[in-house]
């Protein structure tokens, strides 16, 4: 295999340059010839992309967001799109593709892969909501802006005795909210994964201001309910102060954190010595500490994306412990 690609798919996430970086580099040391493939799937298609050297990924380990762009590409969905892709690669010389991306990628890269190109993926998404991973590249960054906004809003709504309702991202999954409302104490968290009552957390709420409490951090998953819908509503049911922020594409930018962007120059370079000792409809992954790589197939009974260990954790931890078991299941 003399020539390769790379592109970066879906929703960018910080960490994605760093693996950009690290395919490349890694491609280029071991004697390859790589091609960057600009704005994911739509690119491939568009025949968009470039011959990448050393010096195309300077100085982008610390940026957010993707030098290569990335797109959402609804024509790729078509089988006759993805074998126009198998033959604009192939009309270059290029003889594997690493795919840096969500779920939603990698069932693109599987197709790929099916139709007789070697593809080899790495997980880039903040959701975290990956099977044959620990860690999804952006995720920690992710984590990390909510926890410093949870800091800030915390203080004013400390200084007017109110409760803040905080909705972060995730899409279908609770990851986000789930380790930043562990890392940042918050009081109740709010997931797509464990249905929750919204009377039993306005009594709880309740109880817990009347108590004395002089703030209560609500962390709620996009996933879990609508921030904004909820906030109103408890206003209007327990009558206590509501401070409701959506903090959107906030947790998406930004300068990766180390671990991103260790995660992603591990990761990277991992995909590239796979898709050169042949691996193939695999992913490059990280299971306790160490490199994995995995058919999709295998990945899917690695982890559950959702961790039920840390929710539980999360409401022994939550200051309002026992009254604040607001599961639709859990005890009233
Ligand atoms: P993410 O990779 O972040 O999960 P999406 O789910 O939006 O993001 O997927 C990104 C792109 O991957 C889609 O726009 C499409 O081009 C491609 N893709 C997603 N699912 C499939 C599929 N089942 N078959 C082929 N291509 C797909
Ligand atoms: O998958 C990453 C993510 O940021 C989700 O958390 C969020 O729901 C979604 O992408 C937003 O996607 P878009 O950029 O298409 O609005």
């Amino acid at each position: 295999m003399d020539t390769l690609a790379v592109l970066t798919s879906g929703g960018d996430a910080p960490g994605m340059n760093a693996a950009l970086r690290s395919v490349v580099r890694t491609a280029l040391y071991r004697g390859k010839k790589i091609y960057g493939v600009y704005r994911g799937y739509s690119g491939l298609l568009d025949d968009d992309m470039v011959p990448m050297q050393s010096s195309s990924v300077s100085g982008i380990i610390l940026r957010g967001g993707t030098v290569l762009k990335t797109a959402q590409c609804k024509a790729f969905f078509e089988e006759e799109n993805q074998k126009k892709a198998v033959e604009i690669l192939r009309n270059r010389g290029i003889e594997g593709l690493i795919v840096i991306g969500g779920d939603g990628s990698i069932q693109g890269a599987e197709k790929l892969s099916a139709l007789g190109m070697p593809t080899v993926t790495l997980p880039g998404t903040i959701d975290n909501d990956m099977h044959g991973t620990d860690e999804t590249i952006g995720h920690d960054t992710a984590v990390n802006a909510v926890v410093s906004a949870v800091s800030r809003i915390r203080d004013t709504a400390s200084a007017h005795n109110r409760a803040a309702i905080v909705e972060v991202m995730g899409r279908f999954a609770g990851n986000i909210a789930l380790d930043a409302g562990i890392a940042c104490g918050a009081e109740y968290i709010l997931v797509p994964e464990v249905p929750f009552s919204r009377e039993k957390l306005a009594r709880s709420l309740k109880k817990q201001m009347e108590a004395g409490r002089t703030n209560s951090i609500i962390i709620c998953a996009e996933g879990a309910d609508d921030g904004r819908a909820l906030g109103d509503w408890l206003k209007e049911r327990t009558s206590i102060d509501i401070c409701t922020t959506i903090l959107g594409f906030i947790q998406r930018g930004g300068q990766p954190t180390a671990r991103d962007g260790m995660l992603g120059s591990l990761l990277g370079a991992a995909a590239v010595e796979a898709l050169l000792q042949g691996e193939t409809g695999a992913l490059v992954g990280m299971h306790r500490g160490q490199v994995q790589v995995l058919s999709y197939a295998e990945a899917k009974k690695v982890k559950e994306p959702f961790r039920k260990d840390l929710y539980d954790l999360a409401v022994m931890l939550g200051a309002a412990q026992k009254d604040g078991d607001i599961r639709e299941t859990g005890l009233e």
